[in-house]
Parts: structure tokens; C-alpha cells; sequence
């Protein structure tokens, strides 16, 4: 998901920006498999993703999105001026979520440009591993809840297109089709990544 964040964290190490793949694309529709443990390279992955998801800028962004099949996801949905507040997450499992629904408008940094509203559960509580392996729950709602759902979506293969009519989604599936031919064809300055 996205929402504009500004950068300001202090790099210490070297990190990477990774590209992230945009819809219609197969390995947006694959099921990532756990990691099981968070090692360093684990690590270093949820590192990289959590500074390509401010730079994109977003709010959340999954490992497949940069074409890395493992349940690993990234979330800080604390605005634009406020402190921020980065969650990691590897193999994440809702452990429950509520009968109380709640409907956000959606966006993702793979359907760039389109957004619509998509009804979750209104507050869930979610165990995965933290960047020190640790086993942790968290208690969520809100945006933070429509987050974490859409982020465990991509581990699964599923857009949050996929949760509106086939009508709706094949609408938005068509014009990004469109608009990544329209920038292959004209491919002269380097891809925006
Ligand atoms: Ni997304």
C-alpha cells in the first residue's frame, strides 16, 4: 500500500533499493513460502524493503513485490510528520480478526495510479518473527490492520484488486497493461524503479 512518507532515516549500513514488479505480472500471483527463521540475510532483505518502501514511498510492501518468493513483509503506516514506525515482519499468521468489518480505499505500489475500496475485518491480531527472530503478536486496527491483511494478501498471490468484481478488476488490470506497453515503447530514459 502506499501513502507518501518522507525519508528520514539515518543509513548506517549500505542499503539497496530493490525494483518492485508491477501488475500484470505471474510472480505477483505465487504463494511465497515461510522463512522460517530470520537469519542475516533475512534480515538484510527486510532492510532493503523497508528503504525501498519509503523511497517508493509506501506504507507496506511484501517480498514478492521485489520478486523475492518468502513471507516476509514491511508496514509503517505513521503519517507524513510523524515519527516513524517501521514493523517488520517474517512469516506473518493472523492468529484473529473480528466479525466487525471495515472498508479503506486501497492502493499498492504494483497497481500504481488505481485505488478502490476493499472491506477486511476492521482489527486483527497477527504472530510472525521480528527482525531479531523473536515470536510476537500484535494487536491491530485500523489502518494498520488493512495494512498488514493486504501485505499477507501478496504472500498468498492476491491483489486487492481481487477482492472487487471481476468487472472492477479487469478495468484496472487492463489500463496498467496499457500503460506498461505505452512506457516500453517509449524506453528512453532508465525505468523509474
Ligand atoms: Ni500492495
Amino acid at each position: 500500500m502506499f501513502w507518501k512518507h518522507s525519508n528520514s532515516q539515518d543509513t548506517v549500513e549500505a542499503m539497496a533499493l530493490l525494483p518492485i514488479i508491477t501488475a500484470p505480472d505471474p510472480r505477483l500471483k505465487k504463494l511465497s513460502k515461510p522463512v522460517e527463521k530470520v537469519d542475516e540475510a533475512i534480515g538484510r532483505l527486510m532492510d532493503d524493503m523497508l528503504e525501498t518502501m519509503y523511497a517508493a514511498p509506501g506504507i507496506g510492501l511484501a517480498a514478492p513485490q521485489v520478486g523475492v518468493l518468502k513471507r516476509v513483509i514491511v508496514v509503517d503506516v505513521a503519517g507524513q510528520d510523524s515519527e516513524p514506525q517501521p514493523l517488520m515482519l517474517a512469516d506473518p499468521e493472523l492468529t484473529w480478526v473480528s466479525d466487525e468489518d471495515a472498508g479503506y480505499e486501497e492502493g499498492c505500489l504494483s497497481l500504481p495510479d488505481h485505488y478502490a475500496e476493499v472491506v477486511r475485518p476492521a482489527a486483527i491480531k497477527v504472530r510472525y518473527l521480528d527482525r531479531q527472530n523473536e515470536v510476537r503478536e500484535l494487536a491491530a486496527e485500523g489502518l494498520l490492520a488493512t495494512c498488514i491483511q493486504h501485505e499477507i494478501d501478496h504472500l498468498d498471490g492476491i491483489l486487492f484488486v481481487d477482492h472487487l468484481s471481476a468487472l472492477k478488476r479487469n478495468m484496472i488490470l487492463r489500463k496498467l497493461l496499457k500503460a506498461k506497453k505505452a512506457e516500453k515503447g517509449s524506453q528512453k530514459e532508465p525505468a523509474a524503479v
